[in-house]
């Protein structure tokens, strides 16, 4: 019986090279529908951001290589974290019924890159993502039935992130920063203090 760590469970950032259940949805992106690998809950994020369409966010770490070459071919700018930052896996229409997102899976997926840095420049909604930092600065995490830290925004598991020098996390959903010692959140807006 395998004995993979479920990608949530994890205390410190998954290794490249090895694999881990994953949540995956199989669902269209960027034209194509297959099992994208997902992070967090599904959400919308019409406070502050104002995009109110239902949506998961793409982990980078564990799409296939194949994957992201089908996806820069259809965006030629940015690298991969970006477009995955700018771009969740919204709620497609076909003609005017929304198709809703499947129930997550959980598939064995290998880490193919290192964890995530929220990328400065991925996001339109900039602007929004500041108004997010400033109403969530010195709000502490709370913590999940394994006492991993859990953002407060909208409630990603923050174990499989690597703390920075300032034993600092930035999450990978909307770039709120993480202060692991204490908790709180200490700054976001995907701008400099958020590096
Ligand atoms: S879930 Fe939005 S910043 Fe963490």
């Amino acid at each position: 019986m395998s004995k993979l760590r479920h990608v949530e469970t994890l205390t410190s950032a998954p290794v490249v090279g090895q694999r881990y259940l994953v949540p995956t949805v199989l669902y269209p992106w960027f034209g194509s529908t297959e099992a994208w690998p997902v992070m967090g809950p599904k959400h919308t994020d019409a406070e502050h951001i104002g995009f109110d369409v239902p949506h998961f966010h793409v982990d980078v770490r564990f799409l296939s290589d194949a994957q992201v070459r089908r996806i820069e071919r259809r965006r030629n700018f940015g690298d991969i974290e970006s477009i995955a930052a700018g771009y969740p896996l919204a709620t497609s229409h076909t003609g005017s019924e929304a198709e809703p997102h499947p129930e997550p899976v959980f598939r064995r997926l290998t880490c193919r890159r290192p964890g995530h840095g929220y990328p400065r420049h991925a996001a339109g909604a900039r602007q929004g993502l500041r108004a997010l930092a400033a109403a969530y600065a010195g709000r502490k995490c709370g913590r999940n039935g394994a006492g991993l830290l859990v953002c407060p925004h909208k409630g990603f598991v923050l174990g499989s992130l690597e703390p920075d020098a300032e034993r600092r996390v930035v999450c990978p959903l909307h770039g709120l920063v993480v202060d692991v010692a204490t908790g709180s959140v200490v700054g976001g807006g995907a701008c400099a203090e958020a590096a």
